[in-house]
């Protein structure tokens, strides 16, 4: 593949695979995400979301197929070669530096080449006050509720200063008005600097509020695209995924 760009997409992903032994868990995944998107990945458990994700961002290595990512191959790149590109992720799991302060967490973020700001605490101080944790810069991580987590969790990602945020369920374990709120602020943090994001989320209410278009997938595969409208009456995904849930019910 040409280092060029390609067309409009910032990222592009051509017949992805990874097995897992016998396990085929991500199959011939091809999709686009255009400069700006918010693009939501959809599928029930253990449909594959979480692995490409990892596919994505180089912590595991795929069998087969080309991620392109703002014009350049991420065919066998570390996961911080990947984040020095743009790419940051957070992880469904929130996993904070503990020890750390929330804003030393946030500082480490900046470490990278991509960061040239003279006064780094002012930056990460800036980043805590978009995402709301301003007044608990000096708190210990480990004591955050969990929604303050994933605050910290999408603050360290922006201090690397990315072009594509992966969020993989930014809502998993948090109340009502916590998702209300997370749900908020990611579309806020997309009005402000219309940073382009990729989106797993099983609560289907907000997800389908914030992306633009859906990728569902099943057993790994890519079983429809389009847009939210489009995908909640599609008949493989009602088949997939809704059919297993009642529709606006949380997984
Ligand atoms: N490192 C691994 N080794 C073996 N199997 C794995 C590994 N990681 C994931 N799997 C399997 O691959 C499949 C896809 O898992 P994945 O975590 O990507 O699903 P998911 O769509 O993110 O699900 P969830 O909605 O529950 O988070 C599952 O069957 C899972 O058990
Ligand atoms: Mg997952």
């Amino acid at each position: 593949m040409s280092d060029m760009p390609q067309g409009d997409s910032l990222l592009r992903v051509q017949n992805l695979n990874k097995r897992f032994g016998g396990l085929h868990a991500v199959k011939n995944v091809t999709l686009d995400v255009g400069h700006g998107e918010i693009v939501g990945i959809l599928g029930p458990n253990g449909a594959g979301k979480t692995t490409l994700f990892n596919l994505l961002t180089g912590f595991i290595p795929s069998d087969e197929g080309e991620v392109i990512f703002n014009g350049h191959s991420l065919r066998g790149l570390k996961p911080h070669k990947i984040v020095n590109l743009g790419m940051a992720r957070t992880f469904q799991l929130c996993r904070p530096f503990v020890g750390l302060s929330v804003i030393e967490n946030v500082l480490v973020g900046s470490l990278g080449p991509r960061v040239h700001d003279a006064d780094l605490g002012a930056r990460a101080l800036h980043l805590l006050d978009q995402v709301g944790l301003a007044a608990k810069a000096d708190t210990p991580s480990e004591l955050l509720s969990y929604g303050d987590l994933r605050r910290l969790e999408i603050a360290r990602a922006l201090a690397t200063d990315p072009l594509l945020l992966l969020l993989d369920e930014p809502f998993a374990g948090l109340g009502s008005a916590e998702i209300e709120a997370i749900s908020a602020l990611i579309r806020q943090l997309h009005r402000d600097t219309g940073l382009t994001i990729l989106l797993i989320e099983h609560k289907l209410r907000e997800f389908m509020q914030l992306v633009s278009r859906v990728v569902a997938l099943d057993f790994g595969e890519v079983i429809a695209q389009g847009t939210p409208e489009a995908i909640v009456s599609h008949p493989r995904v009602i088949e997939a995924y809704i059919g297993r849930q009642a529709v606006g019910e949380d997984a």
